[in-house]
């Protein structure tokens, strides 16, 4: 190995070192600069004799071309490396799925209710709504509650610390039926120069509390109230229509209705609807579905119209137990503790 060999060597083994661009750019001016050592060979050429100076220059000129070769090969592998580490920094799962925002959905009380007001829409049934908290006049006195009625105490009903007009603790509302006479009265305030008065069809969905908490109860639930009064609207009437809307809710024909004797302070006569299904997860039992009746002549004086002119029924269904009925849901308290994962399996 003579002296220029040993040169590039030495040049490889110092670009080899450079583990950066700056470093090996001072590598570099160390060979190939003005003051580097293969630029100190070509000046040295100057003291050889005259026929010696053409193969040294050629070997010097080789010796660089190697240099240069090795400089360019090692700038190579730095910036591939930088770029590899670059790549390896902002690396991206592309297996990774997306986060994206939840898909919101209602709940399947909602569904329900939005079903009911569907199905009864289409029987010619307006959707009305109310406030939740009612005076005591509408929660019980116009709906014929006596004065000493269990369901005016402090037991049952959810009190307010505001009176009404009258001196009276408002209450959170425990059914839905005060809005019979809030929409009742109204009806018949609009109607009021037109004999006979058209007939009002009309559900009125919402929230209701009571003093009340268990597997089966809980302190708000849904209810669905329905009034139907006209000049002459007959528990057939209410039979047919019922009916009708069982077998459209549960998407069957093969079931029974029942009415029970009952007893509600504000209908006269009153049944519980009872239906029974004749095949599904359901069939065979009889399930308690309705409060209903034909509406109270008092009831009917209270919403400002005559008892005479104006019979017809009302009644008044558990929304949340229609969802659960629906859906196959057993317990009661699922439908209001607001865990995603019970509740996203019904959209
Ligand atoms: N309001 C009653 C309750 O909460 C349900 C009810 C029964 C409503 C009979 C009615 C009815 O309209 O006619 O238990």
């Amino acid at each position: 190995m003579n002296d220029l060999d040993l040169l590039v060597q030495a040049a490889e083994a110092d670009f080899a070192a450079a583990t950066g661009a700056a470093a090996l750019e001072d590598a570099k001016a160390r060979y190939l600069g003005k003051a580097g050592r293969v630029t100190e060979q070509l000046k040295a050429m100057a003291a050889l004799p005259h026929e010696q100076k053409k193969t040294r220059g050629a070997e010097i000129n080789q010796a660089k071309a190697r240099i240069e070769s090795a400089l360019q090969a090692r700038r190579e592998a730095l910036a591939a490396a930088e770029l590899e580490a670059q790549l390896r920094a902002e690396a991206l799962d592309v297996t990774l799925p997306g986060r994206r925002r939840g898909n919101g959905g209602l709940h399947p009380v909602s569904r329900t209710i939005e079903r009911i007001e569907a199905i009864f829409g289409s029987m010619g049934f307006d959707v009305a709504d109310g406030p939740e908290i009612e005076t005591d006049w509408m929660s019980f006195t116009a709906l014929n509650n006596p004065e000493n009625h269990p369901a005016r105490s402090m037991q049952d009903t959810f009190y307010v610390e505001l009176k009404d007009a009258e001196g009276r603790w408002l209450n959170l509302r425990p059914h839905t039926s005060p809005m019979q006479v809030r929409y009742a009265r109204a009806h018949a305030a609009k109607y009021a120069n037109l004999d006979p008065m058209p007939e009002i069809r009309v559900i009125a969905p919402g929230r209701v509390y009571r003093v009340d908490s268990d597997a089966t109860h809980s302190p708000m639930f849904h209810q669905i109230e329905g009034l139907w009064l006209g000049e002459n609207v007959s528990f057939k009437d209410l039979k047919v229509v019922f009916a009708d809307f069982i077998g459209r809710f549960f998407e069957t024909d093969d079931f029974d209705v029942r009415f029970r004797p009952s007893y509600f302070p504000f209908t006269e006569p009153s049944a519980e609807i009872d239906i029974r299904f004749g095949s599904g997860p359901l069939a065979g039992k009889w399930l308690e579905v309705a409060g209903s009746g034909q509406v109270h002549p008092n009831v009917v004086r209270n919403f400002g119209l005559d008892p005479e002119k104006n019979i017809g029924f009302a009644f008044g269904i558990g929304a949340d137990r229609f969802a659960m009925l629906r859906y196959g849901i057993d317990d009661l308290r699922l439908m209001f503790d607001g865990d995603l994962r019970f509740l996203s399996q019904f959209n």
